[in-house]
């Protein structure tokens, strides 16, 4: 064990702490985590730790939401300045707006948004539960913030609802194209295409398989194939390389890559445990109505 992981370790034990890490952290804050997986999984990790601090290695709203989730916890972020830009593509009036001209609209939240976005919301979803949600709800009209291209994606399979949509969007996904996708096909033929439902609906209708982080990780150790085109960020890499060493993955561009994900260090993870910065604060009122769609999400993923 090197020095650092020794370090983390220590104070880990010290300061009675867990480390959750999403896959787009980098691959030695993944290494040294102690639970790493998708939105969903993570969220749902955060409710059952017994650990009195959590440090959540990602972005801020997810941060948040495992705040929201644990009020009487404390919770960490290594940097509070890795914020994920689509968090705040969704205003408040426009919510409103929209019950106004829809009294039956249920206002579905991406867990990719603030907690003034969820506090507005009936329900929370992340990308691996999104179609079960929506589709068990019994209100036909649905307003999918903040992200456009995931709603879509949620919309094209639940043709019995209506959904109005936001134009928020993830540049990290948006920024990969159906040319780049086509040009990799065109150097791996045999490769399926795994897709995250953040890209663009031509990429996402390239793909074999469109799913969460968590779902293309899944879908690559299921499957016989031997390469894969990978349309998400890199992080994901590590844990597919790791599952699968004689399988190949290639992006299908080389500007995959969240710069707020990638903020996450060891040098930071180390300071966060040692300093107690940044702990993730939210007004109480906030809080209490930010968490009810959260916690619906996890009942109705449950299910
Ligand atoms: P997942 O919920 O699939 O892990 O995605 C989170 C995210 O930020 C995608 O950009
Ligand atoms: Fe946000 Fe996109 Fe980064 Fe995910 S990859 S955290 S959606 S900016």
């Amino acid at each position: 064990m090197d020095d650092k992981t020794e370090r983390i370790k220590k104070l880990k034990q010290d300061k009675n702490s867990v480390i959750l890490a999403h896959y787009y952290v980098p691959a030695e804050v993944q290494a040294i985590a102690d639970y790493v997986g998708d939105s969903y999984y993570l969220a749902e990790v955060a409710t059952k730790v017994e650990q009195q601090s959590i440090l959540f290695c990602g972005v801020r709203f997810m941060g948040e939401s495992a705040k929201l989730l644990n009020p009487h916890k404390r919770v960490l972020l290594p940097d509070g300045e890795a914020d994920c830009p689509m968090a705040h593509m969704a205003a408040e009036e426009r919510i409103e707006a929209v019950r106004r001209e829809y009294p039956d609209v249920a206002v579905v939240c991406y867990v990719n948004s603030d907690a003034g976005l969820k506090a507005h919301s009936d329900v929370c979803v992340t990308s691996s539960n999104a179609e079960k949600i929506v589709r068990e709800l019994p209100n036909r009209d649905i307003y999918f913030i903040p992200d456009e291209h995931l709603g879509r994606y949620i919309a094209g399979r639940l043709p019995e609802k209506h959904f109005i949509f936001n134009d928020g969007f993830c540049h990290v996904h948006t920024e990969i194209t159906a040319e780049q996708v086509k040009r990799a096909k065109a150097a791996h033929p045999d490769a399926p295409v795994l897709a995250h439902p953040e890209c663009g609906g031509l990429v996402v209708s390239l793909a074999d398989y469109v799913g969460s982080t968590a779902g293309i990780i899944d879908y690559a150790a299921r499957s016989e194939a031997e390469e894969f085109i990978i349309c998400t960020e890199t992080g994901v890499f590590y844990r597919l390389q790791q599952e699968n060493p004689e399988k190949r993955f290639f992006p299908a561009s080389d500007a995959q890559v969240c710069p707020n994900m990638k903020k996450i260090t060891l040098d930071r993870v180390i300071q966060a445990l040692e300093t107690g910065e940044t702990e993730v604060r939210l007004d109480e009122k906030l809080m209490e109505r930010a968490h009810a769609p959260l916690r619906r999400m996890l009942e109705l993923a449950g299910k």
